[in-house]
């Protein structure tokens, strides 16, 4: 009983310690200290964008070295990797996005961050134009702002390939916005925008034709990239885990398909996991139809162009388009104005500095370039943290070099010594002169020495959710590769997820919608 005893006190003592702890860490993140203000000295940094690539670079960067100014459309950072979780219902959409002002805050200069879409960018110039482009409109909607350097992170775009009805009736799988709507409209299993709500329940309505039941529990994905794949699964356990109780009736009607246009499924896994994830596919039974190249999208159906190039009509209630990236427009028009050495169709040319090529001052990362990495999280966040060090050199460098320009021109308004010159006045100019000229040459050893390393990118692995509690991890391992699928990779999963969420806050809120779902099961009612 005294064993109990002194193991009972121990526990609440550690349980109040932890909480305590818990508490302190968040009151620390809710009230950020006073920053130094803009000093008019510093160059300025604008940051276009509030994605990984930007965010990572904004934790990392020395602020004390610039005046920085974030542009962004959306004040927030998004956890994509668990976007697909939100369209489902497994997590509430606050729970995977941060807003940009909870880092800045933090900074020990302070950041000016503007809620703002980026629309023109003069590399000649050296000038960012953008505009508010939210609903409610102030006095002014539209400005210009100088840079001295420009972080250009704004992503990509959905790829539609311009597939006749793909913009009017797919839904997408890229911003949180997405992920909203598909969650709030899953029910109705009829994503297309402007067309009238029908679906589960529209599906379960008494006398409803048999015909029409099948199309409208058909859900077809397209694209077998990793969003595709990871978002039929999570669509997989929805049905699985909750409309089959709920909607007992219609459980065995209801089907996923996932359309790729490439003879396999995730080519940037193993041969091994591409095997797993379809005979896991096989099993949730989710169709797989590969070497089929979506056509066109209906209102209520999508038309493929099957292996033997033969055209099938397919009825369905939904198309989810995950077909991959293309470059924003804003990013097409920069490129346009450096023709000479943006000639790279997939994105930015960047140097091994992340510079740019053609362009002074520009630093470009992420989504948006065209580089020989995949375009990952893992890649731009990289990057980021990559570039704000390199930031922080030139910062020094700058320095430096506006140190030597104001000593050459002490050098030059010297006064030259004379023949004639009383011998203590001469000396004494003398002696200044070679003051002057041994601070410039070391100042020109310190900036011969400023040689920044090049980028280089780390791969940590690829994981991808395949639902059913499943995922599969290609990992380096000892100079090769480690690739395992199944139960124990999902909780690996989970836990690589939640510790790479930006912020406590974050993954507390995860964490608890897991709990939640696991406990209650996702939300089938409709609004
Ligand atoms: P983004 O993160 O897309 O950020 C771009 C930023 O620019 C955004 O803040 C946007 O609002 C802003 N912006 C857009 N237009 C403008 C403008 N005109 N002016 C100013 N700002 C602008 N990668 C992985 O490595 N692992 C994963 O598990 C993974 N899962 C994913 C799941 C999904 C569903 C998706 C869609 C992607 C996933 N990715 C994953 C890919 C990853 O999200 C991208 O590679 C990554 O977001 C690229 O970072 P970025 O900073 O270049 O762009
Ligand atoms: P993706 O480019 O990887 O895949 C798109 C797929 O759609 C391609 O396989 C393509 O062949 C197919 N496709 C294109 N047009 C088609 C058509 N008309 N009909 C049928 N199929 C068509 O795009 P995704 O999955 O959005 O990924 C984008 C980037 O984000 C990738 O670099 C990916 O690695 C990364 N990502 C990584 C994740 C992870 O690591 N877990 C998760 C999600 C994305």
């Amino acid at each position: 009983r005294g064993f109990l005893q002194i193991l009972g006190r121990t526990t609440l003592i550690t349980m109040f310690a932890g909480a305590g702890a818990f508490y302190y860490v968040t009151q620390l993140d809710r009230n950020p200290g006073t920053q130094l203000p803009f000093d008019p000295e510093k160059k300025t940094l604008v940051v276009l964008g509030s994605g990984w690539g930007t965010t990572s670079l904004l934790k990392t960067l020395d602020t004390t070295d610039y005046n920085v100014v974030v542009i962004s459309p959306k004040n927030f950072f998004l956890f994509t990797p668990l976007l697909p979780s939100v369209a489902v219902g497994t997590l509430n959409p606050r729970s995977i996005i941060q807003p940009t002002r909870y880092i800045t805050r933090h900074k020990t200069r302070q950041v000016s961050v503007i809620e703002a879409e980026a629309t023109d960018v003069d590399p000649i110039n050296k000038t960012v134009t953008f505009v508010d482009n939210s609903d409610i409109k102030g006095s002014v909607s539209s400005t210009t702002i100088s840079y001295d350097y420009l972080v250009y992170g704004v992503g990509a775009e959905v790829q539609t390939f311009n597939i006749p009805g793909v913009q009017k009736h797919a839904c997408f799988m890229k911003e949180l916005g997405d992920a909203e709507r598909m969650q709030r409209e899953f029910m109705d299993c009829e994503l297309r925008k402007g067309t009238p709500s029908e679906g589960v329940e529209t599906a379960a309505f008494p006398g409803q034709d048999s015909k029409e039941i099948d199309r409208l529990l058909h859900m077809v994905v397209v694209g077998g990239g990793p969003t595709g794949v990871e978002l039929s699964g999570e669509l997989h356990d929805f049905l699985e885990d909750d409309l089959k109780s709920w909607y007992p009736e219609l459980a065995g009607k209801i089907r996923i398909t996932l359309v790729e246009a490439l003879p396999s499924v995730l080519p940037m896994f193993s041969k091994q996991l591409i095997s797993y994830t379809e005979s896991q596919f096989k099993e949730s039974k989710i169709e797989i139809m590969t070497k089929t190249m979506v056509k066109e999208v209906k209102e209520r159906s999508v038309v493929l162009q099957m292996p033997d190039k033969s055209i099938v009509e397919v009825p369905c209630g939904m198309v989810v388009w995950a077909a991959g990236n293309k470059g924003r427009k804003i990013t097409q028009d920069l490129m346009a104005k450096l023709p000479q050495d943006q000639t790279n169709r997939r994105g930015i040319a960047v140097d091994d500095f992340m510079q740019m090529k053609g362009a002074n001052g520009i630093f470009a990362i992420g989504d948006c370039t065209a580089t020989s990495y995949a375009p990952t999280a893992q890649v731009a966040s990289q990057q980021g943290a990559y570039l704000a060090r390199v930031l922080h050199q030139i910062a020094r460098r700058d320095a430096l070099q506006d140190r030597l320009s104001a000593l050459e021109q002490v050098h030059a308004a010297l006064p030259p010594v004379v023949a004639g010159d009383v011998a203590d006045a001469a000396a004494t100019a003398e002696a200044e002169a070679k003051k002057v000229e041994e601070e410039k040459e070391e100042l020109k050893r310190q900036l011969a020495k400023f040689k920044p390393r090049p980028f280089h990118y780390s791969h940590q692995g690829t994981l991808a959710y395949i639902g059913s509690d499943k995922a599969i991890a290609d990992l380096p391992f000892m100079n090769g590769n480690f690739a395992s699928g199944g139960v124990a990779t999902y909780l690996f999963w989970r836990s690589a997820y939640l510790s790479t969420l930006f912020s406590l806050r974050n993954r507390t809120l995860v964490a608890t919608d897991w709990l939640k779902v696991k406990l209650f099961g996702r939300d089938v009612s409709r609004e």
